[in-house]
């Protein structure tokens, strides 16, 4: 008796966490491509080199900081166990793309790749083509986010385990990465 009532439990967690992950893979209307994609085009120093901005910021290393002493101390603290960069309450603001359907989701994105370029700018797939991107209306149809404050405090919040506030200017001063001004 006891067994069955132990086996039907077993089942009742194991349809419970599989409604979770059903309910947690989103599927945006826009397929992901991954940083190496805009790397392509946006690294030339003429146009602002925004990918090599974003490599000295601390986005880009937002999946490696997950291995860290301190990282693990934060879990613990929330009295969640395993390792930070598989876990789910961890990796939502510090990977691209988390809990989004595999489908949508191309295999240049990396994990390693942390907050990537599409955090922000939404998924890139249908806007990256050169002819789409040359006209920013034609790009923001397509899925291109120009992001604003409102962009940042989806993770920079309260649910931050490090949250010291957000001062926007302050904040997107350490990040800027703008296309110079023709003719200068
Ligand atoms: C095929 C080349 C190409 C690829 C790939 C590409 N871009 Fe662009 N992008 C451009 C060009 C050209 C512009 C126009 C501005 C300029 O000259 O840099 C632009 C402009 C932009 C702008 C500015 C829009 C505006 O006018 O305010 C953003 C933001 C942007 N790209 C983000 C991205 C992101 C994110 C990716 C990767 C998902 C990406 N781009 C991939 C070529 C590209
Ligand atoms: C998808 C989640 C996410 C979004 C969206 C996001 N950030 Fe972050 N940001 C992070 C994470 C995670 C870190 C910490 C990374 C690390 O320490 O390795 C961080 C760190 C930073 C830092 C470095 C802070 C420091 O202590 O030096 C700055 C500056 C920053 N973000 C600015 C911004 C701005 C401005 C925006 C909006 C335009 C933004 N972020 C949007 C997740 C995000
Ligand atoms: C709501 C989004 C969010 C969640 C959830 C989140 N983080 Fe972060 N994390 C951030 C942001 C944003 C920063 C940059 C610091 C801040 O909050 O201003 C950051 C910074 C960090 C840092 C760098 C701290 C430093 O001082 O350099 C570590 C380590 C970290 N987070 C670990 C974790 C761990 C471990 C978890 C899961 C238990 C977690 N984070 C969950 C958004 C988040
Ligand atoms: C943390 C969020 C964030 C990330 C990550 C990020 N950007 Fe941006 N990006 C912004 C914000 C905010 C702006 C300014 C939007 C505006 O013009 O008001 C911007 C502007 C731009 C512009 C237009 C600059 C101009 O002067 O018109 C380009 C191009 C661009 N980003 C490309 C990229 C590329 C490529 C990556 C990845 C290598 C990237 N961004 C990563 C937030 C981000």
């Amino acid at each position: 008796m006891k067994r069955v009532v132990m086996t039907s439990m077993g089942a009742l967690a194991l349809s419970l966490f599989m409604v979770a992950g059903a309910s947690a893979a989103e599927k945006p209307a826009h397929a992901y491509v991954g940083v190496k994609t805009c790397k392509m085009c946006h690294s030339k120093a003429a146009t602002g080199n925004q990918y090599g901005k974003w490599t000295e910021s601390k986005h880009s290393k937002a999946f490696e900081v997950l291995a860290t002493d301190a990282a693990k101390a934060a879990a613990k603290k929330q009295g969640l166990e395993g390792n930070p960069q598989e876990l789910a309450e961890c990796l939502e603001c510090h990977v691209t793309a988390y809990g989004v359907d595999a489908s949508m989701v191309g295999k240049r994105l990396k994990p390693e790749d942390g907050v990537g370029c599409e955090s922000c700018h939404g998924p890139g797939k249908d806007y990256k083509s050169k002819k789409v991107m040359m006209d920013v209306d034609a790009a923001v149809a397509k899925g291109l986010i120009i992001p604003d404050e409102k962009t940042c405090v989806q993770c920079h919040n309260e649910r931050s385990p490090f949250f010291k506030g957000f001062k926007f200017d302050e904040f997107y001063a350490k990040i800027a990465h703008p296309v110079p001004d023709k003719g200068e």
